[in-house]
């Protein structure tokens, strides 16, 4: 289905052109940045983070660096090039696996381009080094990027500092080891432990279900307040972490759907069903086991987290391409409502889910911000519907050829480059499996991989993916 209200008044042959040199020429000049422009400190501590924990780890460890008298300072990963790695003495590094065992977004430059070169180069001989890998040992690539990453270091020649700590799951045990040695290289052993935010407790006010006779698991909105004192603040793009009464050691991310000048903290949750068929903890207590309720609701344990690669920040004037799937709509609903209230009308969503009838998630306010003008364009995929375009050309496509977001991004090619063009940044909330892998391919195809790269590196590609 296509639904389009009104030209892109910035279009035109000149523009694009225009567009398109300046990303040439922003991808030159990051190149050219190459040649050592960043002083590098005593340390640096190199931070590889799909959602901020890896970082919050490395600003943390600099922090306690710099307690000690060194000088420190915290940095992407992306950032680490030739000339910083040659210039550097002592960098630690702090890297989170996604995927399947892959390097996080921020850091698959880094992982293609360097991480490449042969092994025994001897390059980094003069480099110290340690690795603090984030994981989880429920897959099967374990800690994978971090593991990579370090023995990538010591076949360049560079030296360990320490072994390796790989973290199950920011495993308090593994974080204190983590910490006891950082303190040791700055000489320091009182400062203060890193704790994670404390968990404020909030009852579910409304619970709406989205999806009623759907072909999938069904998928609420719930709408949180707190149980007392005021709303929290928060950003679009941000995360909620729920700690399930059944596995409380092991919180859940959830995407924000809503702002605070909402009044309340809404979440898309897709009931997770395990293969024996219980209910998954957090999904299964969210969507059924916890009672509704503002006054005398369950208690429910949530923290704000702060997601700062999925904020619109500097992207906040650009013009905004949403692509998600089921829940997705979750982070990207805030994106959008937060540029309604800004004013900003460049918005185009592209949005996939099984069937119109069913899973049109939130369409009452989809169709009437695209009625108003803050939706400039509506693409959507029905992967089971007979004609998923929403069309009716008649054609059964169940089956073989179904239709997902990708499609309508490789039917509308040359629209995304003329976006792209125009100075616009592409946020991907939803599945990884299937969905994400999908629409990074279609966009390698439609905009080339240098391109693309490059708009990691400007922050201009943003995805939250699970
Ligand atoms: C950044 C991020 C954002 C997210 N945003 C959203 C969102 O907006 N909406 C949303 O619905 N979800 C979101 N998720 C997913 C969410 O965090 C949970 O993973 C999801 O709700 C399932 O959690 P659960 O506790 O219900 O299921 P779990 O109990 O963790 O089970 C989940 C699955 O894991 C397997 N499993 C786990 N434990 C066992 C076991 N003991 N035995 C057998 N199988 C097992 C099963 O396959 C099961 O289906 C997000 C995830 C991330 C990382
Ligand atoms: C979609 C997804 C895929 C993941 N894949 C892996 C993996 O293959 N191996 C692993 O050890 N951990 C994996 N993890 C766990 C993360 O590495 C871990 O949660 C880490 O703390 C995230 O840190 P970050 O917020 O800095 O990105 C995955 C997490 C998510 C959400």
């Amino acid at each position: 289905m296509m639904l389009t209200t009104e030209p892109l008044r910035w279009g035109g042959a000149l523009l694009l052109s225009a567009g398109y040199l300046a990303l040439c020429l922003r991808i030159w000049h990051t190149r050219r940045a190459a040649n050592g422009k960043d002083t590098p400190a005593d340390w640096l501590v190199a931070y590889a983070s799909q959602t901020g924990n890896a970082e919050y780890l490395a600003r943390r460890s600099a922090e306690t660096l710099v307690t000690g008298g060194l000088q420190a300072r915290a940095i992407c990963i992306s950032r680490l090039d030739d000339a910083t790695l040659a210039g550097a003495t002592n960098i630690l590094f702090v890297a989170s696996t996604y995927g399947e065992g892959d390097a996080p977004d921020t850091a698959a430059r880094f992982a293609g381009r360097l991480m490449a070169k042969g092994a025994d180069s001897h390059h980094l001989a003069h480099l110290h080094y340690a690795v603090l890998a984030l994981g989880d040992d429920n897959y099967i690539n374990y800690c994978g990027f971090g593991r990579a990453l370090d023995a990538w270091l010591a076949s360049q020649g560079a030296t360990r500092l320490f072994e390796r700590i790989d973290v199950d799951k920011n495993s308090a045990a593994a974080l204190a080891e983590w910490q006891h040695h950082v303190g040791r290289l700055a000489g320091t052993f009182d400062a203060p432990d890193w704790e994670a935010p404390a968990y404020g407790e909030w009852r579910i006010g409304e619970r709406l279900l989205l999806n009623p006779g759907s072909a999938g698991a069904p998928l609420y909105r719930l709408s949180l307040v707190p149980a007392g004192g005021p709303l929290p603040a928060w950003e679009a793009g941000d995360l909620a972490q729920v700690s399930p009464p059944a596995d409380p050691d092991h919180p859940r991310e959830y995407s924000i759907a809503s702002l605070p000048q909402e009044g309340r903290l809404e979440l898309l949750v897709r009931l997770q069903r395990r293969e024996d068929g219980t209910p998954g903890a957090a999904s299964g207590w969210l969507c059924e086991g916890a009672a509704t309720g503002i006054d005398d609701g369950d208690l429910v344990h949530l923290r704000l987290r702060a997601h700062e690669r999925f904020r619109l920040g500097a992207n906040a004037r650009r013009p905004l391409i949403a692509i998600g799937n089921g829940s997705g709509l979750a982070g990207l609903r805030a994106l959008l409502k937060a540029r309604i209230h800004a004013g900003e009308h460049a918005n185009w969503l592209l949005f996939g889910e099984r069937q119109i009838r069913h899973d049109f998630l939130l369409r009452e306010e989809l169709l009437g911000w695209q009625d108003a003008g803050w939706l400039q364009r509506l693409d959507l995929a029905f992967s089971r519907d007979p004609d998923s375009t929403g069309g009716a050309d008649g054609v059964d496509r169940r089956g073989a050829d179904r239709r997902y977001v990708q499609h309508l991004l490789r039917e509308q090619a040359a629209q995304v480059t003329e976006w792209i063009a125009g100075g616009a940044a592409i946020y991907v909330c939803g599945s990884l499996q299937g969905m994400a892998g999908g629409v990074h391919d279609a966009l390698t195809e439609i905009l080339g991989s240098t391109v693309l790269e490059q708009l990691v590196a400007d922050g201009r590609y943003r995805r939250d993916v699970y």
